[in-house]
């Protein structure tokens, strides 16, 4: 048996109680090595724990896939939730298994940033630069959603500087393809343990640094108007009373 499950952005207390039972049964338990510290309480002493890098995550996943096929109960662990840029991640599981594998969803840092921040999913779009191959339909979809009128969630990509796309390039990049540089942007670092945030303009963004463990929004100018019903005209009854 193998499952993979989201972890939760940073904190133990944001993993599913379904994750936690997962954890606590397997045999094997993977992951890198700052997803696996998250739920690192849980692992029971009795479990072999797998711990990958960037560089030697396809070799360790090979020895996953062994133990899952020699009828071991696996489970790898995905920062966040495995749906929103851990499909690459997913990918490599599943090809070194030579099969699909279920998953188990977490909570994202989009889900906790919208929470903080207070934005609507129905309003929002989420983009990924944190991942491998080409970014440019990336880029340009994010264009295109600030001028559909919607906020982005944006994960950028810390990798190398010949590939990095931090919130100072993505910015920079909207500015250049005619992004009005007014639009309120957010920048949240480390959510839900030791949280940072920013907030200012996407023109003022072209010069902030940040982490890698950073996500950053870019809210609408125009949100939508309410559509749910009027409120109730009260002031009938107030005159009556009067
Ligand atoms: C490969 S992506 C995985 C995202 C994850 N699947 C999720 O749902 O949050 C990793 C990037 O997500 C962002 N991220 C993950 N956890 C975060 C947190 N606690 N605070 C801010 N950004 C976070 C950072 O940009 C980080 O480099």
């Amino acid at each position: 048996m193998i499952i993979c499950i989201g972890a939760g952005p940073g904190d133990i207390g944001y993993l599913t109680q379904r994750g936690a039972e997962l954890i606590r049964n397997a045999d094997v338990v993977a992951g890198f090595d700052a997803v696996v510290n998250v739920v690192q309480s849980i692992i029971p002493p009795t479990a072999e724990v797998v711990l990958m890098n960037y560089r030697d995550q396809v070799a360790q996943l090979d020895l996953v896939a062994a133990a899952h096929h020699a009828g071991k109960r696996c489970v790898v662990v995905f920062m966040g939730d495995i749906h929103f840029s851990g499909f690459q991640y997913l990918e490599r599981v599943e090809r070194a298994c030579g099969h699909p594998v279920e998953t188990l969803p977490g909570i994202s840092s989009a889900q906790i940033l919208a929470s903080r921040a207070k934005v609507c999913f129905d309003e929002t779009t989420f983009i990924t630069f944190h991942r491998r191959g080409d970014l440019t339909p990336f880029k340009r979809h994010l264009v295109h959603v600030l001028n559909d009128g919607r906020n982005a969630i944006v994960i950028p990509c810390p990798w190398d500087a010949a590939r990095s796309f931090m919130p100072r390039h993505i910015a920079a990049y909207l500015l250049e393809n005619g992004v009005q540089p007014d639009h309120p942007t957010e920048v949240w670092e480390n959510l839900t343990r030791g949280e940072a945030e920013w907030h200012g303009s996407l023109a003022e963004c072209v010069d902030k640094e940040f982490t890698d463990m950073s996500i950053m929004l870019i809210r609408t100018h125009t949100p939508m108007d309410s559509q749910i019903e009027p409120p109730p005209d009260t002031s009938a009854k107030s005159a009556e009373v009067a």
